[in-house]
């Protein structure tokens, strides 16, 4: 859940392992690191507790004129956020920063400690003393020292390793965490994704598990753990500048949110024929006979992700007949021992494409013989390139930690695909063209909420941003709606919001209500519209502190606060309320003057267990 980076060629390293460590900051931030080395192999190691700005003005106070060095910024796993354990770690002559963790990394320290003295805490510094071990200072060449460290290590890595004895090279392995290499005139560049190579070189290779990489300013030689040579498949990086800078907004959370019109027009693109009510995703691979006969949809995603999953699998069931759709949390699933049905298809939901739970459920499921459709986001992420087929979102680069507008273009991608199912099982055009009008129009009906509320919103959040806990409430699709939404505004404002099915209050949750807590309530105008009013009623009448989003003409409950909405909208509406609930967590938490962007304890990529 960190990021690294690594630089050599001709120009300063010190300046793009800075600069790439800032856009890689949203992946971890407590403490950062670089090390370089001149023409001669001299080092200078600088660390930072803390965001980047800390390291940089130490930088600013040595710089070199050095041409080569790897850095890192932390999300910490192994050893609290400090100076000692940040990265890069040295042992002997050479120096490492490690994305992921080393599961065996305390069998393998109490066999080094008799060679090695360790400073930090880390399962990293263990790894880089078992490379020098190997690597002899220098009697065995770096990258074989990698591969017989590699061999013994379980876990997940994403390294980069450099040596003061070899000032010209860079070796860097990944198994489980993401690299990519970009290809530059005279200088090759590495870092965990792509948007560190932006405005450098539209030329990647994406290093695969398993895979060893000698890189130097002008060469890229690739190899397995067992010595089999690799060419290198060169890609285009499709991010450009604009789309990871914040674009005038004062946070890339609020960007994010109102970029929703234009990233769902995306998600949408060349996917939905309006004239003929049908949709066609042409990513899954699956035939109209392996459509037709899927019987069972297992959906798999983490946070915001298996929330998208938890809604799709609301709709898909509305418009279907022979279909279970079972959305399972992915860190649960991975051991759970459920029985997959026969004809099981799984949709496999990340945004990033490389979290860990998420990616060990691909593979188990793969093990068991079932297809794997990946609704993702971030292009050749692991997930993307490991599925049987999937569907790109395309809704760009999503850097603020809390998810907003890929979940929107999860849920709808999820929908659509539920609608290819039923389209391919013959169900009545009449039943799923309401779903597909639906999706048509929702672009534009963000637009129009986006152009009408901000306003409104930024000035309820600033009368909840004293309370510490909150209560959502849905029922049916609004359920997992009021999910998101709690999980928006608890990752980011730290007010402990959770969200109840109305229908639970009841039986438990009604007891919390007082003074402590306030009450959202997603209330569309739907067939249980009648019923949601019972249970805002039911926390009325104990004196709640209620707010209300509503597309409903006829509600008139003396709530403390309504959000009222129109919307040409028949089914989809509680992923249109879902962005009253965005702005409002995003309003509330910059009302408490908290870091919007990277919020604490969290980070946006959770490529570990
Ligand atoms: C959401 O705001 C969080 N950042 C988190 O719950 C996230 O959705 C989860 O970690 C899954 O990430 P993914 O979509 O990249 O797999």
């Amino acid at each position: 859940m960190c990021g690294i980076v690594g630089y050599v060629g001709s120009k300063n390293a010190q300046d793009f392992l800075i600069s790439g460590l800032k856009r890689l900051e949203y992946r971890g931030y407590d403490s950062a690191g670089i090390v370089t080395l001149n023409d001669k192999g001299v080092p200078t190691l600088l660390k930072a507790k803390g965001k980047i700005t800390g390291l940089e003005s130490k930088v600013a106070q040595n710089k070199r004129p050095d041409s080569i060095g790897i850095g890192h910024t932390r999300w910490a796993t192994h050893g609290e956020p400090s100076e000692k354990n940040a990265h890069p770690h040295k042992a002997g002559k050479l120096y490492i920063v490690h994305n992921g963790i080393i599961e065996n990394y305390k069998e393998l320290k109490a066999k080094l400690e008799s060679s090695h003295k360790f400073i930090s805490e880390t399962d990293t510094e263990v790894l880089a003393a078992l490379i020098n071990h190997f690597y002899l200072d220098g009697l065995y060449p770096l990258s074989n020292a990698v591969v017989q460290a590699l061999k013994l290590v379980h876990g997940t890595y994403g390294i980069a390793v450099i040596s003061e004895l070899n000032p010209t090279e860079i070796v860097v392995a990944r198994s489980g965490s993401p690299l990519v290499i970009g290809i530059g005139h005279g200088e090759t560049l590495i870092a965990s994704d792509a948007s560190a190579l932006i405005g450098h070189t539209k030329k990647a290779v994406y290093l695969n598990d398993g895979e060893v990489a000698t890189i130097s300013k002008d060469s890229v030689e690739i190899k397995t753990l067992n010595s089999q040579p690799v060419s290198a498949k060169v890609e285009t990086i499709q991010t450009d500048l604009a789309a990871i800078q914040k674009g005038g907004y004062d946070h890339f959370l609020l960007k994010e949110i109102m970029e929703q019109p234009t990233s769902l027009t995306e998600t949408l693109r060349g996917r939905v024929n309006l004239k003929e009510r049908l949709v066609h995703l042409g990513g899954p691979n699956l035939s109209d006979k392996e459509l037709k006969n899927i019987r069972h949809l297992i959906i798999v995603g983490c946070g915001t992700a298996y929330h998208a999953g938890m809604l799709a699998s609301y709709y898909i069931e509305q418009f279907t007949t022979d279909l279970t759709v079972d959305p399972v949390m992915a860190s649960e699933y991975r051991y759970r021992h459920a029985n997959v049905p026969d004809h099981s298809v799984a949709l496999i939901v990340s945004q990033s494409g490389e979290t860990a739970d998420t990616l060990a459920c691909l593979r188990e499921l793969k093990a068991q013989g079932v297809k794997t459709i990946g609704i993702v986001n971030a292009i050749g992420s692991t997930i993307a390139r490991e599925v049987d087929g999937g569907t790109y979102i395309h809704v760009g680069p999503e850097i603020s930690v809390a998810s907003t507008k890929a979940f929107t273009s999860q849920a709808v991608a999820m929908i659509m695909f539920g609608l290819t199912i039923a389209q391919a099982k013959g169900i009545k055009p009449s039943i799923l063209a309401p779903y597909v009008e639906d999706i048509a129009i929702l672009p534009d009906e963000i637009a129009k909420l986006l152009k009408t509320v901000p306003k409104a919103i930024e000035i309820l959040a600033k009368n909840y941003k004293d309370y510490d806990h909150a209560i959502y409430l849905g029922r049916d699709v609004s359920y997992p709606a009021a999910m998101e939404g709690a999980l928006k505004l608890k990752e980011i404002s730290y007010i402990d919001a959770n969200a109840y099915p109305t229908g639970e209050l009841k039986h438990g949750p009604l007891a919390l209500v007082d003074d402590r807590f306030f009450e959202l309530v997603l209330l569309p105008e739907d067939s249980l519209y009648d019923k949601s009013i019972s249970g805002v009623q039911e926390v009325l009448a104990r004196g709640g502190h209620i707010i209300v989003v509503t597309n409903s003409l006829k509600f008139s409950l003396p709530v403390e606060n309504v959000v009222k909405i129109t919307t040409k909208l028949k089914l989809l509406t509680p992923i249109l309320m879902n962005l009253i609930s965005q702005l409002f967590a995003y309003y509330i938490t910059t009302a408490k003057g908290l870091n919007v962007d990277q919020p604490r304890n969290l980070a946006k990529s959770v490529t570990v267990e």
